[in-house]
């Protein structure tokens, strides 16, 4: 099936399912999809602690959890199902290039660049950090690289490591959103987790310069996102939202057991609290807050509410039974990991939309696109790789 093809249907599937996965649990205590499956909600409520997180972590299994409600879910999962791109064999470097590189990233590196295709044109990396992606491949296919990159201490560390392994490799400490003459069509540009609007930049710039062939696994999609998302290659029926934007990237494959345990409990007190600021202010609706920091946790709720109500300048009457809240604090977080389930499942079918929707605006620019998964998802959830040559 062709990349519109494709699109255009995940496109309508989306749209349809929009009243499921756009609602957040966290701010609707009863998102309106409960009322239209009050079986789907009955068996969500039921589910034990283990199957929800697995849930909660496994789209495709949530999908077809779904599917048994809103049979159309199942579509979704042939629509969003990616294949693994073709990999050229792993070449050893010894482990001399990869100083300082922490395993998993390592791995990551070495799986887009067997997925990359190479040229033999100078390459340009794309938002580089200390520019591992660019020392491999300048000693892997023995071209030329320039690493772009903001950030001059991760310039001076990346231009030392270059010198160490002996690579042609430069760094440009410049901004990647404003950087002018950075393109050229004698150039392959590949970028590894650039954020939303700097792998938006590399796109347009790119495309518009003729840059001969882009590699792009991109991340962060929400960022530079207004409020709707702004889709390059023409109109969407579905409305992406900032927030939606960001579902895309919240899944996660690393939380150890404490770490869970810490995130069910930061949850469960601000859950606590926006109960107790609903009952207070008199207000029904969800009111956003400031991200809290880690520090806010360390003591009891009772001390979180205090700093809270500090921070929200809200006046905690005497007498308001905290141990109650607390308590319904987390009765809604066991909710709200299971009513979260339904929006889960949309993640990766909502990231495919993202991604083949900057993979048409590059046909559309006259570039042959193929999307692929560089990794599997337990080294990065984000492994999903377009390449496009120019035709
Ligand atoms: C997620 S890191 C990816 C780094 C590297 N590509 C990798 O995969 O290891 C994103 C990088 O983009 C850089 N960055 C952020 N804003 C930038 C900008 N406006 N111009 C250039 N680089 C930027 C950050 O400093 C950071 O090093």
């Amino acid at each position: 099936m062709r990349l519109s093809e494709r699109q255009s249907n995940l496109d309508t599937q989306l749209d349809s399912a929009h009243t499921l996965w756009h609602p957040q649990p966290f701010r609707d205590i009863r998102p309106a999809w409960c009322a239209d499956y009050p079986d789907l909600l009955a068996e969500l409520l039921a589910l034990d602690d283990a199957t929800a997180e697995a849930l909660n972590n496994d789209g495709r299994a949530a999908l077809g959890f779904l599917a048994n409600f809103f049979p159309a879910a199942s579509d979704l999962v042939a629509l969003s199902a990616i294949p693994a791109c073709t990999a050229s064999p792993k070449v050893e470097h010894g482990w001399r290039w990869a100083w300082e590189i922490p395993g998993r990233k390592q791995q990551q590196i070495e799986a887009f660049a067997a997925a990359a295709h190479p040229t033999g044109l100078p390459v340009l990396d794309w938002c580089a950090g200390k520019g591992h992606l660019g020392r491999l491949l300048a000693l892997q296919w023995q071209v030329a690289v320039t690493s772009l990159e903001i950030d001059p201490v991760l310039c001076d560390q990346g231009g030392q490591l270059a010198a160490r392994s002996g690579v042609s490799q430069k760094f440009a400490c410049k901004n990647a959103l404003t950087v002018t003459n950075a393109f050229s069509p004698q150039q392959q540009a590949v970028a590894l987790h650039a954020c939303g609007d700097l792998h938006r930049r590399l796109i347009y710039s790119g495309a518009e310069a003729g840059v001969a062939r882009l590699e792009i696994a991109p991340c962060c999609y929400y960022r530079g996102v207004a409020e709707i998302y702004q889709p390059l290659s023409g109109a969407l029926q579905t409305s992406v939202t900032r927030d939606d934007a960001r579902l895309a990237v919240t899944e996660t494959v690393t939380a150890s057991a404490r770490l869970k345990r810490q995130r069910d409990k930061e949850m469960a007190w601000k859950l606590g609290f926006d109960l107790l600021r609903r009952e207070i202010s008199g207000e029904s609706l969800y009111r956003s807050f400031k991200p809290v920091p880690a520090a806010c946790f360390r003591g009891d709720f009772s001390a979180f509410i205090s700093l809270m109500a500090q921070r929200e300048n809200m006046l905690v009457p005497q007498g308001m039974g905290l141990a109650e809240f607390e308590s319904l604090g987390w009765q809604r977080q066991r909710e709200v990991m299971r009513l979260s389930i339904v929006r889960h499942a949309f993640r990766r079918p909502l990231e495919v939309l993202l991604v083949q929707d900057l993979g048409l605006y590059l046909e559309a620019q006259g570039y042959e696109v193929s999307i692929g998964s560089f990794c599997e998802r337990q080294l990065t959830p984000r492994n999903l790789l377009i390449s496009a040559r120019r035709a």
